[in-house]
């Protein structure tokens, strides 16, 4: 890949997807778009930008093809144990504690890869439920960019990696294991809806309104500042007020918004919009 190519690619996918390839990153993003190359026959990277730019429809498919490669979709279930137990908590404290009036909780995991995070959080709910002998209507959209990963998420077949931090009962409760893959049961499978959207698209933020909680971990650190900034304007704009947002445990709000009250909770911070 020629620092030109490299150039035109990087910018195209920024414009895309708000992922910012640095030029240390070259050979990563050669590596990951080679195949796409040898699949449509192409012999250039220029070539492969052009396909991308002008090639009509053919090239909005390969849109999709270039979301699947150039997005890192690292997940499993039950991650970042602290973040959990603070949504555990604020849960509890704001809508299970007696209240038997509240409407349904309105959840959006956002940038869901393969869905491990958003079923984490069904799980999470059902248990609590069950324990505390209520029954709170819930609703969990997740999204990603990637139609690879919905697609895996809407299957829910899990590897063993997927559920290392898993705990045994709820192994036991929520999946059927078949030969080293953990199905999810239908019945947590049911209550996450599975969409794509991409956090780039200004437009799309407008079904995703009125939410009570939003998990965005792990992505806005693929983010320039300018990028980070809009979408954390808009998931601001989406949740309901006095609601929260959980970004990654490596990922800080700092030079990026002060709209959001930092709640501080053993091991992690959750935002509360003020
Ligand atoms: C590392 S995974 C994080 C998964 C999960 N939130 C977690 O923390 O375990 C990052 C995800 O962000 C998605 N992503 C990257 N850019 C995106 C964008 N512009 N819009 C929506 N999703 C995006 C990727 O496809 C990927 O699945």
């Amino acid at each position: 890949m020629t620092k030109e190519e490299f150039t035109v690619l990087r910018d195209f996918i920024y414009e895309k997807t708000g992922i910012y390839f640095a030029e240390t990153k070259t050979y990563l993003l050669e590596s990951r778009l080679t195949n796409r190359l040898n699949e449509l026959g192409l012999s250039s990277f220029e070539d492969y930008y052009y396909h991308l730019k002008y090639g009509a429809d053919k090239a909005k498919n390969e849109l999709a093809n270039l979301f699947d490669v150039v997005t890192t979709n690292e997940t499993s279930f039950f991650r970042n144990p602290p973040q959990l137990d603070a949504f555990k908590i604020l849960l509890q404290k704001a809508y299970l504690n007696g209240n038997s009036s509240v409407p349904p909780i309105r959840i959006w995991s956002a940038a869901c890869s393969t869905g491990e995070e958003p079923y984490t959080l069904a799980i999470m709910i059902m248990e609590m439920m069950e324990a505390g002998r209520v029954n709170i209507p819930f609703t969990i959209v997740a999204t990603d960019i990637s139609t690879k990963v919905l697609e895996s998420a809407r299957k829910g077949v899990f590897s063993q990696y997927s559920v290392r931090n898993t705990d045994e009962i709820i192994k036991k409760k929520y999946f059927t294991e078949e030969s080293n893959v953990y199905k999810l049961k239908d019945t947590v499978k049911k209550n996450v809806k599975i969409d794509f959207m991409n956090l780039m698209d200004d437009n799309a933020y407008k079904l995703y309104r009125q939410m009570d909680f939003i998990f965005c971990r792990n992505v806005l650190i693929y983010f320039d500042e300018k990028m980070k900034k809009k979408v954390v304007d808009h998931l601001y704009e989406c949740l309901k007020p006095k609601g929260f947002l959980t970004i990654g445990h490596a990922e800080s709000l700092h030079n990026i918004s002060r709209a959001f009250k930092p709640l501080v909770f053993p091991g992690t911070i959750a935002y509360q919009k003020g």
